[in-house]
C-alpha cells in the first residue's frame, strides 16, 4: 500500500501462512495453560485440521480468575446498560468471578459436567454472560438460543444438541411488547425428543414465570434461590480441542448447523484479534452492541473483552427508540468506550432518525478511536456518513458464524491501512481468501466468483459441525478441494482489497440476523392451505434484505375470498414458529412457483427478477411461462 505501510501487516500475514506453527505459536504465549501446547498445528487428519492439540486449559480462567489474580479484581469487567428496563449495574472482576463460580456450583449441583450441553435462551442481561462463562468453568459445552426466535427454532437446537439443562429468563423486553419466554420454551420442549432434566428460570419482575405450578417432565428452579445455596464451583482443566460452544446457525435448509468451538483455538484467536484487528488493549472499555444469541455476541460481547481483561458493556436496548436515535452516543460518552461494534442496520436506522446526527450534541465520545461493522454488507452511503458525523475510523469487517472472528478487516492494532469504502479491506492473518471459478481456478484481480479460503483456516474456526463430520464436508468442504467455502460471492482488486457482494446460496441476512429460507419455508407450508411455497430474499435499504414468500394455495381453495385471511395467518405463523425477528411481512399467492425438471425450485432467479436484475434462467427450467406469469408480482416488493 504505497509509501503508508509500515509492513507489519504483510510480515504477520506471510508468516501466519509459511510458518503457522511459529506465528501461532508466540500468540498462543497470551493465554495461560494448564498443559501448554507443544504442537500448534495439528495435520494429521486432513480435511479435518485441529490446533493445540495435547495443550489443556481452562476458558473461564484466562476470562476471569486469572486478572483478579493479577490484580484487575476492582476494574468494572461489565456494565449492564438496559433502558428498556431503566436499570444499570457493573461488576468488577471480582464480582463476575463470584457469580460464575456460585453458577457454575449451581450447574454442578444438577448435574451438570464436563462435556454436557446447557442450552441457554435468555434475553440481554449480565445472567446470559454468567451462565455462559460458568458453563466453560466446568467444561460443560454452552449453546446460546436468541431469545427471538420462536418454538420451531428452539426444540431443532434442544433435539440436536440434547442439553441436560437450560437456563432461560422470565422474559425478553422490546420497546413495544413483553415476550413471555416459558411459553415458547415449554413449546420448544415438548416438541423435541429430548427433554432437559431441568430448567432454570431467571426472574424479572416485569413479567415473572410460574415455577413448579403445572406438572412437567422436567423439574424447573429458580435462578434466585439456587444461588443463594450455592457452592462456588472450580475450573476443570479441559483439552484445548474440546468444545466451549455449539452455536446453531441458518443453512438453506430448516434444519440448522451446530458450529463447534474449540476451547484452545478460540482463546488464542479471540485474544489475538482484540488487539490486533479491534486495537483495544487491558483495562480499555469496549461496546458491541448486538446480542448474545448471535456470533458477535459471543465474541465480541463475552469472550475476546474479558479474555484482554478490558470492560465490555452488555446493552438490552436497541440503536433507535430506547430512548431515541443518541443512544450508542451516550453509552460510549457515559462509559469511555474506546472502540464500538454493531452492524451496518444500526447505523442505517441511527441515520434515519437523526440525519444530521444532533444527537450527539452534548456527548462527549472523543475517546472513540474506531467503529467497527459488520454482519452484513457496509454500503458505501452508510460508511460515509458514520465516518462524516463520528470523525473517527469506520472499519468494515468481514466473518461468519462459522469462522467466529474476522476473515477481513482493516487491522486498527496491527497496521492500520488505507480504508476503501465497500471492501472489508485485507485477508485477516491465518486466512488464505482467494476468489474461485466454476472449476476452481483462482480468478484474476477485480473479477468475481466465490470466495473461498484455503486450509487450514486459523485457530478458533470450525473444526466441525456437532456431531455430523459428514455434513461439514458435503457442506463446506465438497465443492473445491482443499478449500472451505464461504457461501459468500466477491472480488479481489489490485491492492489485495477484497470485496464481498452477499450470499451465493438461500441463505438470509435480514437487518444483520442470519436466517434460513428452509425454516421460514417449512413454517409457511404447515399451513392447512398451502400446496408447496418458496421464501425468496430480495434487496431492502434499510434491512439489508427482507424475505418474501411465495405460496401456492391446494386445489378447490378460493384465493379470491379467502386469500387475505391465509395471507394473515401465515405471516403470523411465521412469527409464531421462527420469531418475529424474520420480518415476513409480504406473501404472495401465485398460480404456480418455477421449476428446473428435477423439481428444484428457483430462488435465485426469482430473487433477481424481485431485484430488478435480468434473471438467470437455467436451460432446465421445466416450464418458462411460470416463470412470465410471476414477473409481475415479484417486481412488486412492499417495503
Ligand atoms: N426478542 C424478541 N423479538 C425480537 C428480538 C428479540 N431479541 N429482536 C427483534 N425482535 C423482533 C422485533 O421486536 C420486531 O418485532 P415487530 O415485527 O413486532 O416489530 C421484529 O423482531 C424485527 O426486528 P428487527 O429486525 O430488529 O427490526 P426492528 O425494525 O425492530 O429494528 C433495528 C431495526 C435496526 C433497530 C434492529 O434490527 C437492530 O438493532 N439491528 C442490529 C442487528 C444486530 O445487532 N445484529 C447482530 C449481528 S452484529
Ligand atoms: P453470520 O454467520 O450471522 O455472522 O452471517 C455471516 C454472513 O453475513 C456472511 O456469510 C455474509 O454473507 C454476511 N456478512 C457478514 N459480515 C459482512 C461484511 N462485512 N460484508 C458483507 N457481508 C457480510
Amino acid at each position: 500500500m504505497g509509501g503508508m505501510s509500515n509492513g507489519a501487516y504483510a510480515a504477520a500475514y506471510a508468516q501466519s501462512l509459511s510458518d503457522p506453527d511459529a506465528f501461532w505459536g508466540e500468540a498462543a504465549q497470551l493465554i495461560e495453560w494448564i498443559t501448554p501446547p507443544t504442537t500448534v498445528l495439528d495435520s494429521s487428519n486432513p480435511p479435518f485440521y485441529r490446533w493445540f492439540t495435547g495443550a489443556s486449559l481452562n476458558t473461564c480462567f484466562n476470562a476471569l480468575d486469572r486478572h483478579v489474580r493479577d490484580g484487575r479484581g476492582e476494574q468494572i469487567a461489565m456494565y449492564y446498560d438496559s433502558p428498556v428496563t431503566g436499570t444499570k449495574a457493573s461488576f468488577t472482576y471480582a464480582d463476575l468471578l463470584d457469580q460464575v463460580s456460585r453458577f457454575a456450583g449451581v450447574l454442578s449441583g444438577l448435574g451438570v459436567e464436563k462435556g454436557d450441553r446447557v442450552l441457554i435462551y435468555m434475553p440481554m442481561i449480565p445472567e446470559a454472560a454468567i451462565a455462559m462463562l460458568a458453563c466453560a468453568r466446568l467444561g460443560a459445552v454452552h449453546s446460546v438460543v436468541f431469545g427471538g426466535f420462536a418454538p420451531a427454532e428452539l426444540s431443532a437446537r434442544i433435539e440436536d444438541a440434547k442439553p441436560v439443562v437450560i437456563v432461560s429468563a422470565s422474559c425478553g423486553i422490546e420497546p413495544t411488547r413483553t415476550i413471555a419466554y416459558q411459553p415458547m420454551l415449554d413449546a420448544g420442549i415438548e416438541r423435541s425428543a429430548h427433554k432437559p432434566e431441568s430448567v432454570i428460570m431467571f426472574q424479572r419482575p416485569q413479567l415473572p414465570a410460574e415455577i413448579g405450578v403445572t406438572d412437567k417432565d422436567w423439574q424447573e428452579c429458580d435462578w434466585a434461590e439456587l444461588m443463594r445455596d450455592a457452592e462456588p464451583a472450580g475450573c476443570v482443566e479441559v483439552d484445548a480441542t474440546d468444545p466451549l460452544y455449539i452455536l446453531y446457525t441458518s443453512g438453506t435448509t430448516g434444519r440448522p448447523k451446530g458450529i463447534v468451538r474449540d476451547n484452545g483455538g478460540h482463546a488464542v484467536a479471540l485474544r489475538w484479534s482484540m488487539e490486533n484487528i479491534y486495537d483495544v488493549h487491558p483495562g480499555e472499555v469496549w461496546f458491541t452492541a448486538s446480542d448474545v444469541g448471535w456470533v458477535v455476541g459471543h465474541s465480541y460481547i463475552v469472550y475476546a473483552p474479558l479474555l484482554t481483561g478490558a470492560t465490555t458493556i452488555l446493552y438490552e436496548g436497541k440503536p433507535v427508540g430506547t430512548p431515541n436515535a443518541g443512544a450508542f452516543w451516550r453509552i460510549i460518552a457515559e462509559y469511555g468506550a474506546v472502540g464500538m461494534f454493531t452492524a451496518p442496520t444500526a447505523y442505517r436506522a441511527i441515520k434515519r432518525e437523526d440525519p444530521n446526527a444532533e444527537l450527539l450534541a452534548g456527548h462527549d465520545i472523543s475517546h472513540l478511536r474506531n467503529v467497527f461493522l459488520a454482519g452484513e454488507r457496509l454500503d458505501p452511503d452508510t460508511y460515509h456518513w458514520a465516518n462524516d458525523v463520528l470523525h473517527c475510523e469506520v472499519v468494515d469487517n468481514w466473518w461468519q458464524t462459522e469462522t467466529g472472528w474476522p476473515i477481513c478487516s482493516n487491522m486498527r492494532g496491527l497496521e492500520p491501512m488505507p480504508i476503501k469504502p465497500g471492501s472489508p479491506s485485507v485477508p485477516v492473518p491465518g486466512y488464505d481468501v482467494q476468489v474461485l471459478d466454476e472449476v476452481g481456478a483462482q480468478c484474476d484481480r477485480g473479477n468475481e466468483g466465490a470466495i473461498a479460503i484455503k486450509l487450514p483456516m486459523p485457530p478458533g474456526t470450525l473444526p466441525t459441525l456437532w456431531q455430523d463430520d459428514a455434513r461439514y464436508v458435503s457442506g463446506y468442504l465438497s465443492v473445491y478441494e482443499g478449500y472451505y467455502l464461504t457461501g459468500d460471492g466477491g472480488k479481489i482488486d489490485e491492492d489485495g482489497y477484497v470485496y464481498v457482494m452477499g450470499r451465493t446460496d438461500d441463505v438470509l441476512n435480514v437487518a444483520g440476523h442470519r436466517l434460513s429460507t428452509g425454516s421460514i419455508e417449512a413454517a409457511l407450508a404447515g399451513h392447512p392451505a398451502v400446496a408447496e411455497c418458496a421464501v425468496i430474499g430480495v434487496a431492502d435499504d434499510f434491512k439489508g434484505q427482507i424475505p418474501r414468500g411465495l405460496v401456492v394455495l391446494k386445489g378447490g381453495i378460493d384465493a379470491s375470498t379467502e386469500g387475505d385471511r391465509i395471507v394473515k395467518e401465515l405471516v403470523q405463523r411465521v412469527r409464531d414458529e421462527v420469531g418475529a425477528v424474520a420480518s415476513l411481512k409480504q406473501v404472495d399467492i401465485v398460480a404456480g412457483l418455477p421449476k428446473t425438471r428435477s423439481g428444484k425450485i428457483l430462488r435465485k432467479t426469482m430473487r433477481e427478477l424481485a431485484d430488478g436484475k435480468t434473471p438467470t434462467i437455467p436451460g432446465t427450467i421445466e416450464d418458462a411461462s411460470v416463470l412470465d406469469a410471476l414477473a409481475g408480482t415479484l417486481r412488486h416488493t412492499v417495503h
